[in-house]
């Protein structure tokens, strides 16, 4: 097999990978099981400018595990999610909750293993990308805190991240938060291969027989401290780039532009099999 030629984004996530085409993205049957090596240890993946259409996209995300089908989305495939603001796309509402930082999927039933994300339209400035690993965040906890936070567990829920950006909600918004129920989860993930990583981000709620304003700002130190600038891989887009990120192990946020621009990304999200534990 050829080896993947890889190079570091940032001292503490991210790396690219150099030398695919969409004709080996397609046909290297050993790439899908050296990306997911790669994606273990560097969380997030570039191939820059790579071109990838929705089939090629959808065809290597099902090599690297079962894609999610997003039935209710006027899809540009089945497997293919159209992340924009622009309030004329059906998911524009929720969407705009993807400023703040957050691992996709927490109120889902088992959250996502990856994000797939590539970009189509660009604004001129500004719509980055950034990354944060919550592994580095739970290594870089003091000892007394690891020792504290073992047993912790957290409440997760849709509402949480939505009303960042809807802080007076209305009923029918509420309503429709509520359609997904809440998730209890361990603040410290213990992963199948041995390493921890925090569960933190937007949807994070409360602390579960904490104080409800004593846990909140517990989680928003923790957010914070994971999140300073020195630990980020911030990825500027050029049209046609891929990123893969590693959900179990990463928050990642948009950042902002003119939203009178257009930005259009397509997402496939491939599966969580490991539940938090
Ligand atoms: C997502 C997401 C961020 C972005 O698609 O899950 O958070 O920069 N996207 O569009
Ligand atoms: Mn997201």
């Amino acid at each position: 097999m050829r080896t993947l030629t890889i190079e570091k984004l940032s001292e503490s996530v991210g790396a690219e990978i150099l030398d695919v085409d969409v004709d080996r993205l397609l046909h290297d049957e050993d790439l899908p099981g050296a990306c997911l090596d790669a994606l273990e240890q560097y969380g997030v993946l570039l191939f820059r400018e790579l071109h990838a259409d929705d089939d090629a996209q959808v065809a290597f995300g099902r090599k690297l595990g079962p894609l999610r089908a997003f039935p209710d989305v006027p899809p540009a495939a089945e497997e293919v999610m159209e992340v924009s603001f622009d309030p004329a796309n059906a998911n524009a509402e929720y969407l705009a909750s993807n400023v703040f930082w957050h691992i996709d999927g927490l109120s889902d039933d088992v959250a996502a293993k990856a994000t797939m994300l590539s970009a189509r339209i660009i604004p001129a400035d500004g719509g980055e990308t950034e990354f944060a690993s919550t592994y580095a965040a739970y290594d870089a906890l003091t000892d007394d805190e690891k020792e504290g936070f073992a047993d912790l567990h957290a409440v997760y829920t849709f509402e949480a991240i939505q009303r960042r950006s809807y802080p007076n909600p209305t009923q029918a918004q509420l309503d429709e938060w509520a359609s997904r129920p809440p998730r209890e989860h361990p603040l410290v993930w213990e992963h199948d291969s041995g390493r921890r990583s925090l569960v933190i981000g937007a949807f994070a709620s409360h602390i579960v027989g904490m104080d409800f304003d004593e846990g909140r700002a517990l989680l928003e130190d923790l957010e914070k401290r994971a999140t300073t600038p020195d630990r980020v891989y911030r990825h500027t887009w050029s049209v046609g780039d891929l990123v893969v990120w590693d959900n179990h192990g990463l928050l990642h946020r948009a950042c902002a532009f003119d939203r009178s621009q257009p930005r259009v990304m397509h997402r496939s999200t491939i599966a969580g099999r490991e539940p938090i534990k």
